[in-house]
């Protein structure tokens, strides 16, 4: 599908996580990350290549951030005119203090058939038209993390094109390591013929169990032997937590967020007692989780800085 070479640089700090396959934790990973970047004072742009309605930072549902003037960017809206307009993209500003975001959702999943049709008369500037459509913003921000879509070979290229840093999370099942192939294979494609600049960061078991070494081990060798030799392998591990992630994605706030409210939440005994709501106690295992993914992201910055 890649044929011609057009090169549009892509910002310095910018990364895309992705896995080639879906419900991995790619979106949680990404809203994080921005999030985490932000808290530190950096000017912080997201962009969800999804057609999925994660938001895990309460933008649609809680009306967080500033909307652009004009016609509606959420749900996708703005991504897609961006795309097929050729125009910046829009994104809703200081979602948080420093994070704007550009909002993925239902509208992404028309940009297959648009790119679909510009294929045969572009070629392969059809895939960097992202790139082209965050490069005159690119200049506001410190940092750049994009959000993929599974199993859409357009989206997945789409996004790697736009990006300096490819950062993979992987659950350690065979559909997972299957899905790594994927990614693995759009990624030499974008690479080789688009986006020279693109590196991979690194790798990391999502959704595990932590302590489980063995399991760890398996994986990190399924991991390189998917992305090559040289890819660095995190030994943080974000452990299954279902409940406060489900939870905290469920109020719009990141995992760090949702585990400030644990000292003044309510507890077991007042639902008990009839003086609280079972959603309005904090799961005690929310903190954990928070830990584990700031650990995640101080070590993915630390290992996309020493590979700078
Ligand atoms: N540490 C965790 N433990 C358990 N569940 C989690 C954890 N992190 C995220 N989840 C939940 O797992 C589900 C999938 O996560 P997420 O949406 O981030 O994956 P994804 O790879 O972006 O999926 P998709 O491919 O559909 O875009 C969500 O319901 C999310 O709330
Ligand atoms: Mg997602």
């Amino acid at each position: 599908m890649l044929s011609d070479a057009v090169n549009v640089e892509p910002h310095e700090n910018s990364v895309v996580i992705g896995t080639g396959k879906g419900g991995v934790g790619k979106s949680t990973i990404a809203a994080h990350k921005a999030a985490w970047h932000a808290a530190r004072g950096e000017r912080t742009l997201l962009v969800c290549v999804t057609s999925q309605d994660d938001d895990d930072l309460g933008i649609e549902r809680f009306g967080r951030g500033l909307l652009p003037e004009g016609p509606s960017v959420l749900n996708g809206e703005g991504l897609l005119r961006a795309v097929q307009e050729r125009i910046p993209l829009l994104p809703v500003r200081e979602v948080r203090p420093n994070l704007d975001v550009v909002p993925g959702g239902e509208a992404v999943g028309e940009l297959l058939t648009l790119l679909t049709a510009r294929i045969p008369v572009e070629g392969v500037s059809v895939v960097a038209s992202l790139a082209g459509a965050i490069a005159p913003i690119a200049p506001w921000y410190d940092r750049i993390v994009l959000d993929s879509a599974p199993e859409q070979d357009a989206l997945e290229q789409l996004a790697l094109a736009a990006a300096r840093w490819l950062f993979v999370p992987t659950r350690s099942d065979d559909t997972s390591i299957r899905g790594m192939r994927r990614i693995a294979r759009n990624y030499k494609l974008v690479r080789s013929q688009v986006n020279p600049w693109l590196q991979v960061a690194g790798a990391c078991l999502y959704g595990s169990n932590p302590s489980a070494t063995q399991l760890h081990e398996e994986v990190r060798q399924d991991v390189v032997e998917v992305l090559g030799p040289n890819t660095p392998m995190l030994s943080t591990v974000v452990g299954y937590r279902e409940m406060p992630a489900r939870n905290a994605r469920k109020k719009g706030l990141t995992f760090g967020e949702y585990a400030a409210l644990l000292p003044t939440s309510a507890k077991s005994y007042d639902v008990a007692a009839g003086r609280a709501q079972r959603a309005d106690v904090v799961p005690e295992s929310i903190k954990p989780l928070a830990e584990e993914m700031d650990r995640l992201n101080l070590e993915v910055d630390a290992y996309c800085r020493k590979g700078a």
